[in-house]
């Protein structure tokens, strides 16, 4: 039987983890993300956008309608994804203060989220952070990022069994599928926003 036809489209995903630690599990699902879709999703491609040398957003470093370099480079990745992935710790039952400040620097006129589909992950403590993830939606709708609605997942980092080795890596095969079950749905959903399908018609 003749391989599968590979895909006319191939969407570029800008993933943004909340997390700035060097063993973040956070980033480790990122990781785990961009070799599930090299290894077995066709037409998605994962490019992590590094978010720890933006500074903290302060309107007054926006001079004649520019923004700082490292500002101007993260809006620039985030202008030209198809879509989105956040994969963010949660902090205090909220969002993560990287991640709110990235998400603030690109909500800047012009909004650089708007219209695009996107997916959110998160490693947290007891609540696998659902709680970060739901205020996370709330600022995506003044954004007009529309975020797929399932599979959630929500990460428990700290409980057994042991999900990430020492350098933040993803070694848990359960979690892993919940990833690559999520990734389907973004696919699929960001295609539907653009008006195309897998095929590429
Ligand atoms: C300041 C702070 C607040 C936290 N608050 C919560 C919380 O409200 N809920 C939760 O589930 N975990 C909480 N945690 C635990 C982190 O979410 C958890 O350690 C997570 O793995 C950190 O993500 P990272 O490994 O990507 O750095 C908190 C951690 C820190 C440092």
């Amino acid at each position: 039987m003749a391989a599968p036809a590979p895909p006319r489209t191939v969407l570029r995903v800008a993933a943004i983890s909340g997390s700035l630690r060097r063993a973040s599990a956070n980033t480790g699902l990122i990781r785990a993300a961009a070799e599930i879709c090299r290894e077995s999703i066709p037409g998605l491609h994962i490019d992590h956008v590094d978010i720890s040398e933006l500074p903290l957003l302060n309107t007054d470093l926006e001079v004649n309608g520019r923004f700082p370099p490292a500002v101007e480079a993260f809006r620039d990745k985030v202008s030209s994804a198809d879509c989105f992935l956040f994969a963010s710790p949660e902090y205090n039952y909220s969002i993560s203060g990287p991640l709110k400040n990235a998400l603030d620097w690109g909500s800047r006129p012009p909004n650089c989220w708007a219209d695009r589909a996107a997916a959110m992950l998160s490693a947290s403590g007891g609540s696998g952070g659902s709680r970060s993830q739901y205020h996370i939606r709330q600022v995506g709708v003044f954004l007009d990022i529309h975020f797929i609605n399932k599979p959630e997942v929500f990460t428990k980092a700290h409980l057994p069994p042991k999900k990430f080795d020492a350098d933040g890596d993803l070694i848990d095969s359960e979690t892993k599928e919940q990833v690559r079950r999520m990734l389907l749905s973004l696919q699929a959903f960001a295609l539907r926003l653009q008006g195309k399908s897998e095929q590429g018609n």
